[in-house]
């Protein structure tokens, strides 16, 4: 769809619906977009392109877009594929235009493709480039999501194209109940999330520049209020946790360890704490990181299985440590019949994770819960609150 986002600025991007699983793994059951952008004026600029499913729809976006007017540039944010794929699509039809990037972009391009455009503008670090009213100045994101994102800031509209940054899960035309934090949530903690030092990098950069709008490659385009994107994305960026809460995740086969959870969750509200709590057999698993990251306690609970620990708690713990999980408090809940480990095991695999305080107030269970449960589980309920 061809939409006016300011006089000058035209959206050409699509939505899909036709992906299940974002990436291989991340549940989208309300789509995604890919946003294109096109700048006119006395040269125009098309910002991305689309994954490759949606080539025809988004050239004709693009077609549709331009009028009679040629692209004089293709400007690449980002070379993954969800919005490179089209590049050599859109300079075989159009011949005549330069695409502009950075040196990682175009050595990129040329694996991907086997070949690079014959036009080609290599841009450095703050470099700008004139269409005539509106001057772009491209300001380098390395690992914001991939070494050679670069957002583009149109000094004219004072727009910026934020790359990957601020996007969120769910089609354009999706109108998400959540609104936009939930979703933006869950896709900056489970695509971005490893590189929050490089997101503050990006931003001291940024610093003096003023940001009107962001028009991010995923989602929404941001129109006002800025303040409170970068607010939270700053917060999100820092491993700092966003609201106070308590977090349990438990990983439960015939639901003892389950009930000790719920009587845990039963204790801390009685304390006046607020409470969320996930079965790992059936939570969407990025949902979890999320939860993780933006409250300030987490309580794992596992039975212990094969001398370790459940899969899903394993990977749960493995995702939060490759997203440089800190600064939170952790309880330990085990649940073992014979030989009960996951106490040891989850403390073993936190080994390593800073700033964490894991509580000497652990819960162990043998089977099922009992008078001397409820007591343990009393006791972490204290010192969580
Ligand atoms: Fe939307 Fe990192 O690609």
């Amino acid at each position: 769809m061809k939409k006016n986002l300011t006089n000058d600025i035209l959206y050409v991007g699509v939505d899909d619906y036709k992906t299940k699983l974002f990436e291989g793994q991340f549940d989208i059951p309300n789509g995604i977009s890919y946003n294109s952008y096109v700048i006119i004026d006395e040269k125009v600029a098309v910002m991305d392109t689309v994954d490759k499913e949606f080539k025809y729809e988004w050239l004709n976006n693009c077609v549709d877009a331009l009028g009679n007017r040629k692209p004089d540039y293709l400007i690449v944010s980002h070379m993954e594929p969800d919005h490179s794929a089209n590049i050599m699509a859109f300079v075989e039809t159009y011949p005549e235009t330069t695409v502009v990037l950075n040196d990682k972009a175009l050595k990129m391009l040329t694996q991907f493709f086997g070949e690079a455009p014959k036009n080609v503008l290599l841009v450095k670090d703050l470099d700008e480039l004139s269409l005539g009213k509106h001057t772009l100045k491209f300001v380098f994101a390395p690992m914001v999501h991939w070494p050679e994102v670069m957002f583009t800031y149109d000094k004219y509209e004072k727009v910026l194209f934020s790359a990957d940054a601020f996007g969120k899960f769910g089609a354009l035309d999706y109108d998400d109940p959540e609104g936009w934090d939930c979703e933006a949530r869950r896709y900056y903690f489970g695509i971005v999330g490893k590189y929050g030092v490089q997101v503050l990098s990006t931003f001291k950069k940024l610093e003096g520049i003023e940001v009107e709008k962001i028009f991010p490659l995923h989602g929404p385009m941001l129109l006002d209020n800025i303040k409170y994107y970068l607010d939270k994305y700053t917060v999100w960026a820092s491993y700092e946790p966003e609201d106070k809460a308590v977090f349990i995740a438990y990983s439960s086969v015939y639901g003892n360890t389950e009930k000790a959870c719920f009587i845990l969750k039963d204790e801390l509200e009685k304390l006046g704490v607020e409470v969320h709590i996930a079965d790992m057999r059936e939570e969407d698993f990025h949902e979890a990181i999320e939860d993780a990251f933006r409250y300030d306690r987490l309580v794992l609970a596992s039975i212990t299985y094969n001398g370790g620990i459940f899969p899903h708690m394993s990977s749960f713990i493995e995702a939060l440590a490759e997203r440089g999980y800190k600064n939170r408090t952790i309880a330990l809940i085990e649940n073992g019949s014979w030989a009960p480990m996951a106490n040891k095991v989850m403390e073993g695999k936190l080994e390593g994770f800073k700033n964490i305080t894991i509580l000497p107030e652990k819960v162990k269970i043998n089977g099922g819960v009992n008078e001397d449960t409820i007591a343990q589980i009393k006791a972490m309920a204290n010192a969580l609150k």
